[in-house]
């Protein structure tokens, strides 16, 4: 996929910030502050200094990042990828991609998407049903869920459009997508913007039911991690300092070490 592609659609649900442009400096760092980073640097063994950037940095002009902020593209925090799916009100199967989202327990197990479109299908289906799935993609299906952004029409049956398996969920009114290796059934909790009068919303859901493809809860079979497990939104990495950007990059996670051999 076009970087600037993935951008655009995501555009209409993020509200743009160009009014908050200053000409600062992306870092001035006094004496105190540059003998504070270099001491930093010696405290960890390394030679790489630590640099500040508290104001968007002169090599980067946020009119083109399509309602990002620019600390998105210099933090470049992987997030999760998933495809959300739920039945539009005439029936048929909406299929929404979706990154900047976490997971939480308490007194059950949580997801709660960062950044909802509040003119998208997904919002709408959700208001109205009460419920929704949340699919994980594994890396060679990942052409086919991006799909569902071109399938996007009120008309259409997304998921079949894309090429996609739908399948009724067990516990709530919505489809799974079949070629997912797991699939959360979820009910709406709440929501809420994170600023006032925003485009789009923090929405939080319950996990009511898990749907796993045995292969996967088993370790010594596939397992969940590695290139056939999780994916990860890596959004278009910059350079604050020379301005240098990468495209965007689906990631995937190893397992590194036990915690206790660090
Ligand atoms: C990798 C990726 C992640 C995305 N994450 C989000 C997101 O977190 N929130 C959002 O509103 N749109 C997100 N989008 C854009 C929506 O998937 C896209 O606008 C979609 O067409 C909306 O579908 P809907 O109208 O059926 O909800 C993402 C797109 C991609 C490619």
């Amino acid at each position: 996929m076009k970087n600037f592609k993935h951008d655009i659609m995501l555009s209409c649900s993020l509200k743009y910030h160009g009014e908050k442009k200053c000409i600062c400096r992306a870092t001035q760092i006094g004496a105190d502050r540059l003998h504070g980073t270099a001491e930093s640097a010696r405290v960890r063994g390394e030679n790489s200094m630590k640099k500040e950037f508290s104001h968007v940095p002169e090599t980067i002009d946020e009119k083109e990042l399509y309602g990002f902020s620019w600390m998105e593209h210099v933090t470049a925090i992987p997030s999760p990828l998933l495809v959300v799916t739920s039945y539009k009100e005439n029936g048929k199967t909406n299929a929404t991609m979706q990154s900047w989202s976490t997971f939480a327990n308490d007194n059950g197990f949580y997801c709660i998407f960062g950044s909802v479109y509040k003119g998208g299908h997904m919002y709408a289906s959700i208001k109205q049903r009460g419920c929704l799935v949340i699919n994980f993609p594994s890396a060679d299906i990942y052409a086919k869920c991006l799909k569902t952004i071109e399938n996007n029409g009120y008309e259409n049956d997304e998921i079949e459009m894309s090429g996609l398996t739908a399948e009724r969920a067990s516990l709530v009114d919505a489809p799974r997508i079949a070629e997912c290796f797991l699939s959360l059934e979820c009910e709406y909790v709440w929501e809420k913007e994170i600023v006032p009068e925003s485009g789009s919303v923090v929405m939080c859901v319950k996990v009511v039911n898990v749907c796993m493809e045995e292969d996967r809860f088993n370790a010594e079979k596939k397992g969940r991690y590695g290139e056939s497990g999780y994916l990860y939104n890596i959004h278009s990495p910059r350079n604050p300092e020379t301005g240098k950007t990468e495209k965007t990059y689906i990631g995937i996670l190893q397992k590194y070490k036990a915690e206790e051999e660090l």
